[in-house]
C-alpha cells in the first residue's frame, strides 16, 4: 500500500483525493491544513484517519511513502523542501513556486536530496497532448515554424463559477502580497508547459501583461490588494528556432476553460483543442494534405494520469519528466515574462 501525506486541503485537494481513489493500493493516510474546519471536512470525506494543523508536525509523526502538496502558490517552496529533506517523494501543484528564486531553492533541495519529484501541470492528462509530442518530436512536421497556443476563462466577467469577490479561495489569486503570480502563474503557467512540452525550450519572450479595473472601491477587498494581472500576451522564440504567441486570460467571455495549441512546421501541422477533446489531435501532415489544406483527427490511447504516474514513479524509482527541473524552467519563463513586461523589452532566457 501506498500511503501519502496530502497538504492543503483546499478545492484542488478534492480533485487529487478523487483521481487517488481511482488508483488501487493508494490511500490518503493522513491530511493537513491551517484550517482545522477545512482539515476535518476532507477527513471526513476522504475517510483519512489521521489530522493535522501543522505540516512539520506530519512529516515528523507520520510514516509516508509521499507527500502531495496542494497548498496556494505561496506555500509550495517551504513545504516541498521540508519533505524533500525527509527524504519523501513529493507531487507539488503549479506552479512550482511564486517565484524564480524559490523554484531554484527546490531544485536545489532535490539535486542535494534525490527523491521523485514531479508538478502536476494538469493537462498532461491529455492523451491527446501526450501523442501529439510524440509526434512534433518525431520530425513528422519538419522545422519548427510558427505556433499559437492560448489558454481562456472567464471568471473574473462570468458568475458560471461562483462570484469571485466573495471567496478566499478567488480572492487570493488576484492578490500580489498572497503570493499569485496572476493569470500568468495560475494559468499561464500551464500553457507555457503544454506549449513547450510540444515544441521544446523557449530561448526569447517579450509580454504584456494587463490588470484591468474591476469596479471595485480602492481596488482592494478586506485584506486582499487586487493587483495581480489578470490578461497576457507573449511572443516567444523557440531554441530550434520557431516563432509562436502564447496568451491567456481571465476576461475571456464564453470560454469556461479552453486551452488550444496550433504547431506548424514547414512540412506540416498539429493542433490540440481540450474543448473539443482530452484523447484526440488534428494533424495536416504529407504533401497532399498539406497542398489541399486537409486535416485528419486522430483518437489517441489512454495514458496515465499524474497522479498515476506520480504513484508509479515512488513503486518504480523512476523519475517522471514533469519533474522540479521542468517545473523551474517554466518559473524562469513566468519570471522573464514579468521583466518583459516591466522593461518593455524582449528579454533572452538564460
Ligand atoms: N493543476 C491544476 O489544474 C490546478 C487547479 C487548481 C488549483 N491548482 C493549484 O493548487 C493549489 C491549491 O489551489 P486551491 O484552488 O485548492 O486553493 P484553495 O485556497 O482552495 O486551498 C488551499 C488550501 O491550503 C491551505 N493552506 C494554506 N497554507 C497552508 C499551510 N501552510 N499548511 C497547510 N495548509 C495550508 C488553505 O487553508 C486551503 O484550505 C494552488 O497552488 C493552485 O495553483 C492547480
Amino acid at each position: 500500500m501506498i500511503g501519502l501525506g496530502l497538504i492543503g486541503t483546499g478545492g484542488m485537494a478534492n480533485h487529487h483525493a478523487t483521481q487517488y481513489s481511482k488508483i488501487e493500493g493508494v490511500k490518503i493516510i493522513a491530511c493537513c491544513d491551517v484550517s482545522k474546519e477545512r482539515a476535518s471536512a476532507f477527513a471526513a470525506k476522504w475517510q483519512v484517519p489521521r489530522i493535522y494543523n501543522d505540516y512539520l508536525e506530519m512529516l515528523e509523526k507520520e510514516k509516508l511513502d509521499g507527500v502531495d502538496n496542494v497548498t496556494p502558490d505561496a506555500m509550495h517552496a517551504d513545504i516541498s523542501i521540508a519533505a524533500v529533506e525527509k527524504g519523501l517523494p513529493i507531487l507539488c501543484e503549479k506552479p512550482l513556486a511564486s517565484n524564480l528564486a524559490d523554484a531554484e531553492r527546490m531544485l536545489a533541495a532535490v539535486d542535494r536530496h534525490p527523491v521523485i519529484n514531479m508538478v502536476n501541470f494538469s493537462y498532461r492528462n491529455s492523451s491527446g497532448l501526450q501523442a501529439a509530442v510524440e509526434v512534433v518530436r518525431s520530425g513528422a512536421l519538419g522545422q519548427l515554424r510558427h505556433v499559437e497556443s492560448s489558454y481562456l476563462q472567464s471568471w473574473l466577467a462570468s458568475r458560471g463559477w461562483g462570484d469571485w469577490r466573495t471567496g478566499d479561495n478567488w480572492l487570493w489569486r488576484l492578490s500580489t502580497k498572497h503570493g499569485s503570480m496572476g493569470v500568468l502563474g495560475d494559468i499561464g503557467v500551464h500553457i507555457y508547459d503544454m506549449t513547450s512540452f510540444l515544441c521544446g525550450d523557449i530561448s526569447e519572450i517579450q509580454c504584456t501583461l494587463r490588470t484591468f479595473d474591476k469596479g471595485v472601491p480602492g481596488n482592494r477587498i478586506g485584506d486582499y490588494v487586487l493587483d495581480a494581472n489578470e490578461s497576457f500576451v507573449s511572443t516567444v522564440s523557440f531554441k530550434n528556432g520557431g516563432l509562436g504567441t502564447i496568451h491567456a486570460s481571465r476576461w475571456a467571455v464564453g470560454h469556461a476553460n479552453s486551452l488550444r495549441a496550433r504547431v506548424c512546421g514547414d512540412q506540416g501541422a498539429i493542433e490540440i483543442d481540450l474543448d473539443r477533446s482530452y484523447d484526440e489531435y488534428r494533424i495536416c501532415s504529407g504533401q497532399d494534405h498539406v497542398d489541399h489544406f486537409k486535416w485528419e483527427t486522430v483518437k489517441c490511447p489512454p495514458t496515465p494520469t499524474n497522479y498515476e504516474r506520480f504513484v508509479n514513479a515512488i513503486r518504480t524509482g523512476k523519475q517522471d519528466p514533469s519533474d522540479f527541473a521542468n517545473g523551474a524552467r517554466i518559473q524562469a519563463y513566468l519570471h522573464y515574462s514579468v521583466e518583459s513586461d516591466k522593461t518593455g523589452q524582449r528579454v533572452v532566457v538564460p
